[in-house]
């Protein structure tokens, strides 16, 4: 049984895995700014975890928690999440992002923990040259948040030269699940059709993206956690497969009867009408890296994901 800290744990991400852990009981501590419904049903049903609300920012609080109960792992997925969010709050972003990181990681060093599994993002590469990626791609992000998670990769590495620290960046892609916490496809496409809506998405027929449902992400975390040596520092975590936005529509179209749901062909924007930002190009990511090494299989191609939904 090993004593894991998790942060963001009230998060879409961060609650699953604190299920997760619990469940095969491993003691956890769930970090947070705040508790979410998710994280105090998680929380009720078992009672190797244990709650504490603080803020990441603030250094004596993070070297307080290692003080107390120094963790022999820490999966971290406290963030500012999104292009949106970023770019509305670019200096939170890196307050939370990168300070917090920081915190964490100058926290492990001094008080013994040696592994961070991190959730870093698909952000980090910026623009896709290519239909699918692996993880060697360069890594040129535009927007804040790609910035800020790129930065913690970078750092990660110099506490790895300096101080032996393993730190180890999951570089997710458009997770998605029932309770997603940000308005975005596909859930926008499954609320609506289950709310017998009309929904039009105004831009992005084309725009083709892989989407990855939370209980992969899940796997994937905890198979990065349990690793005994990783060989690399990052691994791609994806379904593996590209979708248009259209072929989402046209597939919880034929899931739900009566759906009504459109999609526009200009160029897809993060956000909605009322505030957007450029998207860059996406596509699939290459998840061999993740398959090989960690043994990750995806379950859930978009179609199965999003039958998942459905009640
Ligand atoms: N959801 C995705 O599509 C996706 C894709 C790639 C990577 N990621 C990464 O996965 C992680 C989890 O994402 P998510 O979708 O669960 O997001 P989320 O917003 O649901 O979770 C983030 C959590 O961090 C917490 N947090 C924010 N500021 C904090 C602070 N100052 N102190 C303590 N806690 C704070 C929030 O309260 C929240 O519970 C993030 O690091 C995100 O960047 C997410």
């Amino acid at each position: 049984m090993a004593h894991i800290l998790v942060t963001g744990a009230a998060g879409f991400v961060g609650a699953a895995v604190v299920g997760a852990l619990a469940a095969r009981g491993d003691r956890v501590t769930a970090f947070d700014i705040a508790v979410s419904p998710g994280l105090r049903k998680v929380a009720g049903q078992y009672e190797n975890v244990r709650l504490v609300i603080g803020e990441i920012t603030e250094c004596p609080t993070v070297m307080a928690l290692f003080h107390e109960d120094p963790p022999d792992c820490v999966f971290h997925a406290a963030a500012i999440v999104g292009v949106i969010a970023s770019v509305r709050a670019p200096i939170r972003t890196f307050e939370v992002n990168v300070q917090g990181s920081i915190n964490l990681l100058e926290a492990m060093r001094l008080f013994g923990t040696r592994r961070m599994v991190h959730m870093s993002s698909e952000e980090t590469y910026g623009p896709f040259k290519s239909a699918m990626i692996d993880e060697d791609h360069p890594q040129n992000p535009l927007h804040p948040y790609g910035v800020s998670k790129l930065a913690v990769e970078h750092l990660g590495r110099g506490y790895k030269e300096r101080h032996g620290l393993e730190v180890i960046h999951l570089r997710a892609i458009w997770v998605y699940g029932p309770d997603l916490p940000r308005v975005r496809v596909p859930n926008s496409f499954i609320d609506a059709a289950l709310a017998g809506r009309p929904f039009h998405q105004p831009f992005g027929a084309d725009f083709i993206c892989d989407h990855t449902y939370v209980d992969d992400v899940v796997d994937a975390a905890v198979l990065a956690i349990d690793k005994a040596a990783h060989p690399y520092d990052a691994y791609n975590v994806g379904s593996g497969q590209g979708v248009s936005l259209l072929q989402i529509a046209d597939m919880v179209g034929e899931m739900v009867p009566g759906a009504q749901l459109s999609v526009g062909n200009a160029p897809y924007r993060h956000g909605d009408e009322s505030f957007s930002v450029d998207c860059v190009r996406k596509g699939a990511l290459d998840i061999s890296r993740a398959r090989e090494v960690l043994g990750y299989k995806p379950k859930f191609d978009i179609r199965r994901g999003l039958a998942a939904f459905l009640p």
